[in-house]
């Protein structure tokens, strides 16, 4: 080849590698298993494909504004990575039928892919929206990617017969953009990216002590000020201060305009946007914006992160009259921009300690008749129910709010477990379901040791195996749940995607699929095949997954014992106490280990196959005796010397 290279002239062997590109190019692609998430309700595989071209063509019916759309975003989609988009015709082979089928609700959808064609049929917009969902991940993993144009000539749609909806209506996710600023293109990145796994509904926490991040117009020191602070990286709560006279460079906030384009961006893919303004407490950007919102003292600066708690102001003092005026201003405009039903009031972690010394809040208990701060909480929220009301909408709050009582309407998020969901649940208000130990995506999800610095473990097994509906709670008051990511260490959008995903992923399924048909083991498989989506896609996601877990514990006598396991099956553990790298020639784990005389280091990885697939973990026996202390356990089985 290479002889026969040299004697052909130079234009003719151009011309040659470039057939040789081509044809490459040219192969076609065919997905071996059909690797849907949230899994279908009803899924067949049935023989064939169909081979979607540059001459293929969606047909509509009926061609409305809305169906015009949803055949944009599918062009959309695939444009990038086919290189065409598909006309939209009468004969059009992919067709998105609207046909009032109620047994689908609001959101159900059928998806036909035969030889001949593609049929998606629905009752609603939103339905056709989540059958294109489908057929997208139908599509081999390239058809994600952001900024390559591959050309395969041929892009095979495996033949499948399948019906599908929702278990829950409620399958948000929250970001919080107040402890770290992330762009209006980030967030709609986030939107787009939660809405490929059929949730829907954003809740946009705008608010709180590190950051207000909504214009206000008719406050406008609210974004002037709160919406800045000193740039700081480093651990949260280990930060310094902002010093007097350095600058406040890192911020920023959405203009009425911006959020407007959120919204659009958000109802061309069926989400809903809840936005939160998170108060009374989580006020310290407000307070320092208008210190009048103060009980005694306004803090000097938006917190960059330094503790603060129970020594700074962060609540709104309730008893001045200023601070309705403000919420009322606040509301009307929140009101007046987000379409949704909801606004989100916060209402959590409130720390009452200045009310009980702050003139005006005594005052006020006194003249409301008011025995405690915990009633003046409860007297604070629901003036915010009767703004709410006035402006025509629902408060939504974190569970505390129940505690002293609510109006039926109010509907609760139940964060500290699912207590808080329960008794709201059982008062006749409608709940969502975003316990911290499954729902949590700010928490670490896997060995701490090999992970960003955060608090508290929510693996993506926890997260999978979440069940928003508990025993005994009628299913009607449980609208859905929730994944919520909180941003005190994630300072990036890539380390944002990281928290979020697989879990986001996890959450997605139990609250479309529902948590009855929840199958680990398959689940598995799928999430592999969408890391590869994501990597073409150039989306960030935590392989955490793949880590040993490690599991050390004491013994009567005080002998530190380490077992070790993987959270998901197939995989060996491989591990040392000598101080060298493990891998797969070094010891298999196959029992609980004794720790050898001496050792300083256990060093632990996982395999699958021939293949290292976790991080090398490396912890001190001293870390190890410390993490066994809350551990003793008798002595069963063996004990590996
Ligand atoms: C919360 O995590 N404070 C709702
Ligand atoms: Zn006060």
């Amino acid at each position: 080849m290479q002889k026969l290279m040299l004697q052909i002239p130079g234009w003719l062997s151009l011309l040659l590698l470039l057939l040789a590109s081509c044809s490459s190019r040219e192969e076609e692609i065919v997905l071996p298993e059909p690797a849907i998430i949230p899994l279908p309700v009803y899924m067949e595989v049935t023989n064939g494909s169909y081979t979607l071209t540059r001459h293929s063509a969606i047909r509509l019916q009926p061609a409305t504004d809305d169906l015009l759309h949803i055949a944009g975003f599918l062009n959309e989609k695939i444009s990038t990575a086919t290189g065409f988009t598909l006309p939209v015709k009468k004969d059009g082979k992919i067709e998105l039928i609207l046909n009032e089928n109620e047994t689908l609700g609001e959101e159900g959808y059928t998806l036909s892919v035969t030889r001949l064609g593609v049929q998606i049929t629905a009752n609603q917009p939103a339905g056709l929206f989540y059958g294109v969902q489908s057929l997208l991940q139908l599509l081999p993993p390239e058809i994600k990617s952001t900024e390559k144009q591959i050309t395969i000539k041929d892009w095979k749609i495996p033949a499948v017969e399948i019906i599908d909806k929702p278990q829950f209506a409620w399958r948000g996710l929250m970001l919080d953009v107040s402890r770290h600023w992330f762009t209006k293109e980030e967030v709609k990145r986030y939107i787009d990216q939660l809405a490929e796994y059929k949730m829907n509904v954003f809740h946009w926490h705008l608010t709180d002590d590190q950051g207000w991040r909504m214009e206000i117009k008719s406050l406008p020191e609210l974004t002037a000020k709160g919406a800045w602070r000193a740039p700081r990286v480093g651990q949260w709560w280990q930060r310094e201060p902002w010093q007097p006279g350095e600058a406040t460079t890192y911020g920023g906030y959405y203009t009425h305009e911006d959020i407007k384009e959120v919204l659009a961006y958000a109802a061309e893919r069926y989400v809903r946007v809840i936005p939160e303004i998170d108060v009374p407490g989580h006020s310290i950007a407000a307070l320092f914006a208008y210190p009048q919102l103060a009980c005694l003292k306004a803090p000097a600066s938006v917190n960059v992160g330094e503790k603060f708690y129970t020594e700074v102001e962060n609540s709104l003092c309730i008893g001045k009259a200023f601070t309705l005026e403000f919420m009322d201003k606040v509301l009307t405009e929140v009101a007046a921009l987000f379409p949704d039903e909801y606004v989100h009031i916060g209402g959590d972690e409130c720390y009452k300690g200045f009310w009980q010394k702050c003139p005006d809040c005594q005052r006020l208990m006194k003249k409301e008749g008011l025995k405690d701060v915990d009633e003046l909480q409860s007297w604070f929220i629901h003036r915010m129910e009767d703004l709410l009301k006035e402006k025509g909408k629902k408060l939504i709050g974190w569970d505390e709010i129940h505690e002293g009582g609510l109006f039926p309407d109010v509907t609760v998020m139940s964060w500290r477990g699912m207590e808080g969901g329960i008794k709201a649940a059982e008062a006749g208000h409608h709940v969502i379901m975003t316990p911290a130990s499954h729902c949590y995506l700010d928490l670490y999800q896997g060995e701490p040791s090999v992970e960003p610095d955060t608090y508290s473990m929510a693996r993506l097994t926890d997260s999978y195996h979440f069940n928003p509906v508990p025993e005994d709670v009628p299913e009607e008051m449980i609208l859905g749940g929730q994944g919520n990511l909180w941003t005190e260490s994630v300072p990036t959008f890539r380390h944002a995607e990281y928290m979020t995903w697989p879990r986001g992923w996890a959450l997605a399924e139990v609250l479309w699929s529902g948590p009855v048909r929840n199958d680990w083991k398959g689940f598995i498989p799928r999430v592999e095949h969408h890391f590869e989506r994501a990597d073409q896609a150039q989306v960030n996601y935590a392989r955490s997954m793949y880590n040993a877990i490690i599991t050390p514990y004491l013994l009567p006598d005080d002998e530190l014992i380490i077992e070790l396991s993987t959270e998901i099956p197939g995989l060996d553990i491989y591990y040392t106490f000598d101080n060298t790298d493990p891998d797969r020639y070094t010891s298999l784990y196959r029992e609980p280990l004794r720790v050898l005389k001496n050792a300083t280091w256990l060093r632990v990885v996982t395999y699958r196959g021939e293949e290292p697939v976790g991080k090398v973990i490396t912890l001190t026996i001293g870390e190890l005796e410390k993490r066994a202390q809350s551990d003793r356990r008798p002595v069963i089985g063996n004990l590996t010397w």
